[in-house]
């Protein structure tokens, strides 16, 4: 095993005991998305066949390192918008990813060291990690629920343990929703996760696109073959509009609501004030990620 990275192979050790009904979270042969995207974001935690496919989709396209940076400083500034703007306390966060820098209930429980947060995510070593990594001030409460996203009432079930869904909660649905094959099946997803959470709720959501990335680039992302070229899938601005249907878009600037009516927009414009460093925001081709910030209206 030489190839684990030090990250996974000590964290296991100590905290796998007893996962013996999930499938084996370390088939280190086949690139995985929670472990590629900490590739991207230059962790630790992942594999070399995770590794080979981040390198051969960054050949083709060198923007996806700048994008899934910017997908990360957008949950950052969506988070603290929410638990500072809004005064939202509880958090549903659905593909949580590996533990990163911004992780939701560090950004919400600085603000709110009472907020609650739901991590889910299909992948068991993902929640091993976040286990292990992700725990909640004494005030607050984090939880981890192993499920797919495709089975919304086993998450709802879950959640409902933790959260109190008669209250605003922010559902999260962050570079996760580009992992579902079938579209209509994600807007069903979407459909029945936001039915049940109260007005004044906010729904965060980002989502993969090839719409503004050169074609020449958009062409050999999805002709040619490389590793984990087949787990993603990409999809138009006015087909992740349609995620928000029926909710308000915040404003882009954070200065209100427009009544839901317009596009999503590039993550990375959303919330410029909310930036707490002075780098120069990359343009929407660097990023080509759409996504936004919507309430769920009264
Ligand atoms: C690219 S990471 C995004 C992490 C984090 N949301 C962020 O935006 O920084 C996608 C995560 O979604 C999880 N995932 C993919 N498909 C899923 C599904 N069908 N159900 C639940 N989680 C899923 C992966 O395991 C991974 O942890």
């Amino acid at each position: 095993m030489q190839d684990v990275a030090i990250g996974i192979d000590a964290r296991l050790a100590g905290s796998h005991q007893g996962a013996t009904s999930v499938r084996d979270p370390l088939d280190e042969s086949v690139p995985n998305a929670a472990r590629r995207y900490d590739h991207w974001l230059g962790g630790k935690d992942n594999f070399a066949a995770d590794r080979t496919s981040g390198e051969e989709v960054r050949k083709r396209w060198p923007g996806i390192v700048t994008a899934v940076r910017e997908n990360r400083l957008f949950l950052g500034r969506a988070v603290r918008y929410a638990a500072k703007e809004r005064g939202i306390r509880q958090f549903l966060d659905i593909g949580t990813g590996m533990p990163a820098v911004e992780n939701t209930h560090e950004v919400a429980q600085q603000i709110a060291p009472e907020a609650r947060v739901v991590y889910v995510d299909n992948d068991p070593l993902v929640l091993v990690h976040a286990r292990a990594l992700l725990t909640s001030r004494p005030e607050g409460q984090t939880a981890y629920v192993e499920a797919d996203l495709r089975d919304p009432d086993r998450i709802l079930e879950h959640a409902r343990q933790t959260l109190d869904l008669g209250r605003p909660v922010a559902l999260m649905l962050l570079a996760v929703l580009h992992f579902l094959p079938d579209l209509d099946q994600a807007y069903k997803v979407v459909r029945r996760l936001t039915a049940e959470l109260a007005p004044g709720s906010l729904l965060v959501l980002s989502h993969g696109s090839y719409d503004l990335i050169p074609p020449d680039i958009a062409w050999r992302l999805t002709h040619e073959t490389y590793p984990g070229r087949d787990d993603f899938f990409p999809r138009t601005g006015d087909e992740v509009s349609r995620f928000f249907e029926g909710w308000e878009l915040l404003d882009l600037d954070d200065t209100g609501s427009d009544g839901g009516t317009r596009l999503p927009g590039i993550i990375s414009d959303w919330g410029p004030g909310l930036r707490t460093s002075n780098e120069v925001i990359p343009g929407p081709r660097e990023v080509s990620m759409w996504g936004g910030v919507a309430r769920k209206p009264s």
